[in-house]
């Protein structure tokens, strides 16, 4: 339970279904360590899960990886999501799931369908997937989603390569006839931050950004919702990460680790529990790691009496340890923070270096 008294209502579970993926993108924010098959929950203990989570409330789940799509048994764990009364998404690559699987899908329950797109220029996705191929594949996928009478949403993870085709991207998903695109910039956990030096922005390229989705809301108005947040390392307020610390999701990993968020494994010291030991309530409410940042007695100067705490939770814990060694600190990203300053500088250091991306698999094939 929260020092500040009882725990919120959980809202949202990210089900990670397993960390294989045959694409080796460079801003990939999973793990260094993935978790192994051997490993990964199966189709009974994600059956209990839903509805474990659908009894405290739980009202969606979002079937993640890794790509999802490896999963053999992913027809019949979207059946459970749907039995549990969850509305179910799907996030994909678009690589990995044969189109004919959609309208399979959407008979077993699956609500919506998020595919990920690297660019708008197919030999860049392919570049950028580390995968030949991965553009006209995507391009199937979507149609497909598409034909199973599915909502399709596209995710573009942007970075300094790709980050003047936001336009393009987002006329890209109009084509495929999504109704909602996120601009979604790389966020430097896991792999990612190997190559954030590759991936951050200048700062004239993240304000030009910024421009462009103002105009580019305006040109689509009522054709495609465009979701999309300032980069951190160009922002003035932190964002609210995950919603607050324990406030409204979980995370739960191949093997059945419960976090609060994607990168909460990279805060040492905090003790993670699994659905193989608990019960989802008992976790939600009594495991520590939901409990280390919850409410907001462990925050310290400026968040401790800022009169923003109750909306942006003092930004992302896990920023805050990356950079500052200490995860209660508030996240650099608020200008409020006296290490503000740091991100401008690692950015401006960085965005003008010419180095070798790393790819996240050296198994797939070069393109
Ligand atoms: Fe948010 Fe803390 Fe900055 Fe206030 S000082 S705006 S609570 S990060
Ligand atoms: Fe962990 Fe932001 S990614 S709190």
């Amino acid at each position: 339970m929260s020092a500040d008294g009882e725990a919120p209502r959980l809202v949202g579970l990210l089900a990670e279904l397993t960390h294989r993926c045959p694409l080796g993108c460079a801003y990939c924010s999973n793990p260094l360590a993935l978790d192994a098959r051997k490993d990964e929950l199966g189709l009974p203990e994600w059956t209990r899960v839903f509805q474990q989570a659908a009894d405290l409330g739980v009202l969606q789940v979002h079937l993640s990886g890794g790509e999802p799509g490896a999963r053999r048994d992913l027809v019949a764990i979207t059946a459970a999501a749907y039995k549990a009364g969850l509305y179910t998404n799907l996030i994909t690559s678009g690589v990995g799931l044969a189109p004919e699987m959609m309208n399979t899908l959407r008979e077993a329950g699956l609500d919506h369908v998020q595919v990920s797109i690297q660019d708008s220029d197919p030999a860049e996705v392919d570049r950028a997937a580390h995968y030949p191929g991965a553009f006209a594949r995507k391009q199937r996928l979507a149609a497909a989603v598409i034909e199973a009478g599915l909502p399709l949403t596209i995710n573009c993870v942007v970075h300094r390569g790709n980050i003047k085709r936001i336009a393009e991207m987002v006329g890209l998903a109009v084509s495929l006839g999504a109704k909602r695109v996120e601009i979604a910039h790389a966020q430097y956990y896991g792999w990612a931050l190997r190559n954030r030096a590759v991936l951050v922005p200048t700062f004239e390229q993240a304000r030009r950004a910024a421009e462009a989705i103002d105009y580019l809301r305006l040109a689509y108005r009522g054709q495609i919702v465009i979701d999309a947040v300032a980069p951190d390392y160009y922002a003035r307020w932190p964002k609210p990460c995950v919603g607050g610390w324990g406030r409204r999701s979980i995370n739960i990993t191949p093997s059945g680790q419960v976090l609060p968020c994607h990168a909460a494994q990279t805060v040492p010291g905090l003790e993670f529990w699994s659905v193989r030991d608990h019960d989802l309530s008992a976790i939600w409410n009594r495991s520590p790691a939901f409990n280390a940042f919850r409410g907001t007695q462990w925050m310290k100067e400026p968040c401790r009496n800022c009169e923003r705490r109750d909306i942006d939770f003092g930004g992302c814990r896990c920023q805050a340890f990356a950079l500052l060694g200490d995860a209660a600190l508030p996240d650099p990203a608020c200008h409020r923070s006296p290490h503000h300053g740091m991100l401008r500088e690692i950015a401006g250091a960085e965005s003008g270096q010419d180095c070798g991306v790393v790819f996240r698999r050296s198994g797939a094939p070069a393109v």
